[in-house]
């Protein structure tokens, strides 16, 4: 699968693992920055991701800031896009199987290497269950011109 990448400067190095790491589970990540520990902000990144992933270039996209807040919090404001900050695994799958969560986000100062890749695992491996009750309240969720 193609996944879209991003982070900011506190997420650099976790980027770069959880990059390799989607690789040997033979997905195909694409890195969208930033491209090194130099300070800069998560919005720029958070926006690039979720463009692609609402433009239909990329399924899924993931993104690393300190927290994991500021950059999903980015994401969620691309229409489309429904971006879940998670720091264990469990919430990572469920919010693909009844939220349909496309963007992954997590904090590089909360978890550690092992734990995101499990998070990771979990998240794509998951599929949205498309059952009626769960589509519906996903239909919920898109805004509308009006707000309703
Ligand atoms: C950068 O210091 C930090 O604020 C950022 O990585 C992120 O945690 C924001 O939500």
């Amino acid at each position: 699968m193609k996944i879209a990448v991003g982070s900011d400067h506190v997420g650099f190095e976790m980027k770069a693992i959880i990059i390799e790491y989607l690789k040997t589970l033979g997905h195909s990540p694409v890195d969208f920055g930033t491209h090194s520990v130099e300070s800069t902000d998560y919005p720029v990144y958070g926006r690039k991701v979720a463009t692609e992933v609402a433009g239909g270039n990329f399924p899924l996209g993931i993104l690393i800031c300190g927290t994991g807040v500021g950059i999903s919090i980015v994401a969620n404001k691309v229409q489309g896009i429904r971006s879940v900050v998670c720091s264990e695994p469990y919430s990572a799958k469920l919010s693909r199987m009844h939220n349909d969560t496309n963007i992954l986000a997590f904090g590089a100062r909360v978890v550690g290497f092992e734990l995101a890749k499990m998070i990771v695992l979990e998240w794509v491996n998951a599929q949205f269950e498309g059952e009626e009750r769960h589509q519906r309240r996903v239909d919920m969720i898109t805004i509308n011109p009006k707000g309703d």
